[in-house]
């Protein structure tokens, strides 16, 4: 067998077998295979597609590469929740809370954010004092102890996914379900958790524009997630706007700590989904209690103070968060009308642009840069009202922040407000 085959096979859209998709991982972990062959598959894969026993074998296979967590000490229902990555995205840190205070374990592996996505780890980072690469001991302690702990994956866990997403990013070859689908399951099958929630985005903001793809997408994960024995489900949800008001590190933790002192937001509807996706798997909850159940977590105040000891177990010194020098800066419409489209995708790019991302990976974050967006699709904005804030440190951060304005479409009609929640794929 040898790569150069394998190649010319996807070339001309011939399904590949399990042995060569082992081949090809097992090579690009040992480093036999060259960047540019594997650049070169991915592109085919992108152009020709995979089918699902494909996909099932590339998955397996990147699972397969490193180190499988069994969490055999944690005792009970042991909970797993995943977004496709978005923008003012910070649904885990109302989720997590409520799902321990109803008695389960969330053991949550997160990534970082890279371009115009934000990063679960970074956010909570921007809390002095947290740690975010807790040991597997550690990790699972915590778990058991207080039912949530959330850190880094180590390099153990699927290097090939490490490897193939460096060069996915740049040859233009994310956009693509065998290859997303493989990269998420991967990383989600290496942790043997029982109950998994995808939050799965589409829109502007989102990995895949198409709904119909986006759908395929999700019905792939749930099914390969199925046949690996977990209870799974996939939650259709809008990014054509950002979800939070709230975008920038330090400012999405602050608008989760909102929801979990009873903001009833875009963050709060989606979290509350998918909360409830949670629940119904598990077969203890019905349609009705489980609402009720997240509702009374979030008005008791248990919520919030499971998300104060999650955060002081993992070092936080405390909820008090840091904050950009100029704060609410006022952000004025140049415009007048009613708001039809924010370019969401572009306001997570100008985030990352102020500061608050990475365009690569060592690069440094300003974890307290962001925006407050006031105005959503549907709201009617008069020319000089505030459209948005702006937290920055520095007249550079400012400038950029101000080109937020550009990033609003504005039509005389009135507009429907977006759908948040699509559908639900089990
Ligand atoms: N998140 C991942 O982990 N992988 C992808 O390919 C896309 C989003």
């Amino acid at each position: 067998m040898d790569i150069i085959n394998i190649i010319e096979k996807k070339k001309f859209s011939q399904k590949l077998n399990r042995e060569e998709i082992e081949f090809f991982v097992d090579g690009i972990c040992s480093g036999s295979i060259a960047d540019y062959q594997t650049a070169a598959l991915l592109m085919a894969i992108r152009l020709n597609g995979m089918d699902n026993d494909e996909i099932f074998f590339l998955t397996d296979a990147m699972k397969n590469s490193g180190q499988i967590l069994t969490f055999d000490s944690i005792k009970g229902t042991k909970i797993d929740k995943h977004s496709t990555g978005g923008v003012g995205d910070s649904t885990t840190f109302v989720i997590t809370p409520i799902v321990a205070v109803l008695g389960f374990k969330v053991a949550k592996l997160s990534g970082r954010g890279l371009g115009f996505t934000g990063g679960t780890l970074d956010k909570l980072e921007a809390i002095e004092g947290m740690n975010v690469a807790l040991s597997q001991e550690r990790f699972e302690k915590q778990v058991s102890d207080i039912g949530i702990a959330v850190s880094g994956q180590s390099a153990n866990i699927c290097p090939a996914d490490k490897i193939l997403y460096a060069l996915r990013d740049v040859t233009a070859t994310v956009d693509c379900i065998p290859l997303i689908a493989s990269s998420i399951m991967s990383k989600k099958l290496a942790v043997a958790t029982d109950i998994l929630v995808l939050d799965v985005k589409v829109g502007d903001g989102s990995l895949l524009n198409d709904y119909e793809q986006t759908k395929k997408l999700a019905q792939i994960m749930v099914d390969m997630g199925k046949q690996a024995g977990k209870k799974v489900a996939a939650v259709l949800t809008s990014m054509d706007e950002p979800l939070d008001e709230y975008i920038g590190n330090s400012l999405e933790v602050e608008g989760a700590i909102r929801v979990l002192k009873g903001e009833r937001n875009n963050l709060y509807k989606v979290s509350k989904a998918i909360v409830k996706e949670i629940l119904l798997l598990s077969g203890e909850f019905d349609e009705e209690n489980a609402e009720k159940a997240i509702d009374d977590a979030i008005d008791s105040g248990k919520a919030y103070r499971k998300f104060e000891e999650f955060i002081l177990a993992q070092g936080g010194k405390s909820l008090i968060l840091p904050k950009a020098k100029m704060y609410e800066h006022p952000i004025l419409s140049k415009c007048e009308g009613y708001v039809s489209k924010i370019h969401t995708r572009d306001i997570g790019s100008l985030n990352m642009h102020m500061g608050g991302g990475r365009m690569f990976k060592d690069d440094k974050i300003d974890y307290t840069v962001g925006m407050k967006i006031l105005k959503r699709v549907g709201d009617y904005v008069k020319k000089g009202e505030t459209l948005c804030y702006a937290y920055v440190n520095n007249d550079e951060q400012l400038a950029k922040a101000e080109t937020v304005v550009d990033l609003f479409e504005f039509s005389d009609l009135p507009q429907d407000k977006t759908k948040l929640i699509y559908e639900i794929v089990h």
